[in-house]
């Protein structure tokens, strides 16, 4: 009889930083959740933020917001985890990816431990590598463990595109693969407008075309993570906007093709590791990830991303 009786929808957010407040507000704005649960080492800052996202309760939806510890991860549909170190002064990439999988070494043990059945989303970066350490850690099945991947750098693409051919980004299909970072890929052989490769919309439309302009909005897409660090510190509400996109699926089991990091074998010869492919998202997580037919280009740059994240995990010991 018990089984019946359906529970509250609950999401743990492990990490209260710029990324994980702006996503909890974002969640409760949405309406999606009627719990959330936050949790992060700095019990100060996740206390404030709490207290600050609770006066939002009674003019939006309602919701049940608390700061928690792991235990009140038990039931959550999906925990996501922002929580990370930053970058300390001089410290290189790999230095900082070292200490995030340490924190995760600690983290996910205890997210597991007290929700096995679960989905857990991460956005800590490096995010591709961070997953495939999540879902080694966690013993859990490849479906349940998911990346943010590039979710944000699909979508800061389409709203580049969308600027310059004038239509609304939903409209425009275009996906960045591989990994969230330098190395990502754009597919613009399968690229498209209502079906109309780019070329053939442009001429339709008596706009020029020109591959060298397209490709300096890609640049833009991939660096723009630097350009806004540069100017506000952190990047947040894309983010934000990605992640509850992820959980939205999942919550309301979709079946949405989203770009998210999960386990990829047997690709273009890429095996075990974690990156962004078009994936079908829905309650169960990563339902189906969809094998683009990709050109010998893009093919090539997706191998190199693979094997430098593949390369990445094994200098961290995974
Ligand atoms: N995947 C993406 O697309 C994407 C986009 C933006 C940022 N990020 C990444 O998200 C992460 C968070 O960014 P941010 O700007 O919110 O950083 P932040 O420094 O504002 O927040 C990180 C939070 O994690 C907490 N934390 C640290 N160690 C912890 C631990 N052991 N247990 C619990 N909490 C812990 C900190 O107290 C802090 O509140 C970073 O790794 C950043 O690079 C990812």
């Amino acid at each position: 009889m018990d089984e019946q009786i359906h529970r509250p929808v609950r999401v743990a957010i492990i990490g209260a930083g710029n990324v994980g407040a702006t996503f909890a507000y974002a969640l409760l704005m949405s309406g999606l959740a009627s719990e959330i649960v936050i949790i992060d080492s700095n019990q100060k800052k996740a206390e404030g933020e709490v207290m600050d996202l609770n006066h939002a309760v009674p003019l939006a939806q309602p919701v049940r917001v608390w700061v928690g510890d792991y235990k009140d991860c038990v039931g959550a549909a999906v925990t996501v985890i922002t929580a990370g170190a930053a970058q300390k002064p001089g410290e290189t990439r790999i230095d900082l990816a070292a200490r995030n999988v340490e924190i995760f070494g600690q983290i996910v043990p205890k997210i597991v431990e007290n929700n096995p059945n679960g989905i857990i989303l991460v956005a800590t970066n490096p995010v591709d590598v961070l997953s495939y350490a999540t879902w080694k850690i966690s013993g859990m099945p490849k479906e349940r463990v998911i990346g943010s991947g590039t979710i944000l750098d699909t979508a800061r693409f389409r709203f580049l595109l969308s600027q310059y051919f004038g239509v609304d980004p939903r409209s425009i299909h275009a996906y960045i693969i591989g990994e969230h970072g330098d190395s990502e890929v754009p597919v613009w052989s399968a690229a498209n407008i209502a079906g109309m490769r780019f070329p053939a919309y442009c001429e339709q439309m008596g706009l020029g075309c020109d591959q060298e302009a397209l490709n300096h909005l890609f640049e833009q897409t991939r660096d723009a993570a630097y350009q806004i660090i540069e100017r506000k510190g952190s990047t947040s509400y894309a983010v934000a906007t990605g992640i509850l996109r992820i959980v939205e699926a999942i919550l309301r089991d979709q079946g949405t093709v989203l770009s998210i990091s999960s386990l990829i074998d047997n690709y273009y010869g890429l095996n075990d590791v974690f990156l962004s492919l078009p994936t079908v998202v829905d309650r169960g997580g990563v339902e189906r990830v969809l094998r683009l037919q990709l050109d010998d280009q893009e093919a090539a740059g997706l191998r190199r991303s693979g094997q430098m994240l593949q390369d990445l995990a094994r200098k961290l010991g995974y």
